[in-house]
């Protein structure tokens, strides 16, 4: 199995990083089956799989809830946590806390955190010093959707941009071992992937970024119904699942299912109780 730091390498090498979202025992072992080298256990789950309208719900229990699951399907495979809404902001004891909580029983590889304000920057010091590898998030954060005023790309004009690849060099500085960056623009992503150390892993940044992450159900076109411009689909689950199922209903009615092959026979018929 890789380690956390052999991303790193990964970056060196120029050799691109995949990182693949999955949410529970059977997503993780088909991202591990499909060769993904990350996965990440996205609060993103809020969303795809719990139903929310945003993942400022989801809690520190599902989060390992979920993350354990994960674990058991893709043994073999780095796992990433998210620390959820709110998890990481009450006072950096309450958020080291959450985080060994998080990190002791999920068996994550890392933890990953949204922003880079001064008591994130100090957090992933922390947890660096502690020994909880750190992934840095910056970009569209959608823990703070509420605040951004929706989900709308990010470091567009000078400020924004300059700001950013600041925030990317701090995060670097203090020790985060990789950072997603997400919907932003191509140029930036190339100007921040070729200024940090660390690897960067794009989500709707573009295609100079390190490597890059996309939602398991955005892939799949698995129960998700609206796609951001980023998402490239490989499947239609929505589709050809949903026709299946229908099949599976039309045989129950017609008497077309079980058949003969699905059906168990008793050996001596004399042995059934007289009815
Ligand atoms: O929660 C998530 O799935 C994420 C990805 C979109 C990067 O943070």
């Amino acid at each position: 199995m890789l380690n956390i730091n052999d991303l790193a390498k990964m970056k060196m090498n120029k050799e691109k990083i995949a990182m693949l979202t999955a949410y529970d025992y059977p997503s993780a072992k088909h991202v591990e089956a499909a060769g993904a080298d990350v996965i990440l256990v996205g609060d993103s789950l809020g969303m795809v799989v719990l139903g929310y309208s945003s993942t400022t719900q989801v809690t520190v229990d599902d989060m390992i809830h979920h993350a354990k699951s994960v674990r058991r399907g893709a043994t073999n495979t780095i796992v990433v946590v998210d620390m959820p809404f709110m998890s990481y902001h009450a006072s950096l004891e309450q958020s080291i806390m959450n985080a060994t909580k998080i990190f002791q029983q999920t068996d994550a590889q890392a933890l990953k955190i949204e922003g880079a304000s001064e008591e994130i920057i100090t957090l992933t010091e922390r947890l660096t010093d502690g020994g909880i590898p750190v992934v840095g998030h910056l970009g569209l954060t959608p823990q703070t959707v509420n605040v951004l005023g929706g989900y709308k790309v990010q470091g567009k004009d000078e400020a924004a941009s300059k700001k950013l690849l600041e925030d990317a060099n701090r995060l670097a500085a203090a020790g985060a071992v990789a950072l997603v960056l997400e919907c932003i623009p191509q140029e930036l992503g190339k100007l921040v992937t070729e200024e940090i150390d660390i690897p960067t892993i794009g989500i709707g940044a573009g295609a100079d970024c390190d490597g890059q992450v996309l939602v398991y159900h955005d892939l799949l076109q698995y129960g998700v119904s609206h796609l951001p411009k980023f998402v490239k689909t490989y499947a239609n689950f929505n589709l050809y699942g949903t026709q299946a199922l229908e099949n599976y209903v039309q045989d129950v009615k017609g008497n077309n299912f079980p058949l003969e092959e699905h059906s168990y026979r008793i050996q001596k018929k004399d042995l059934l109780p007289k009815g």
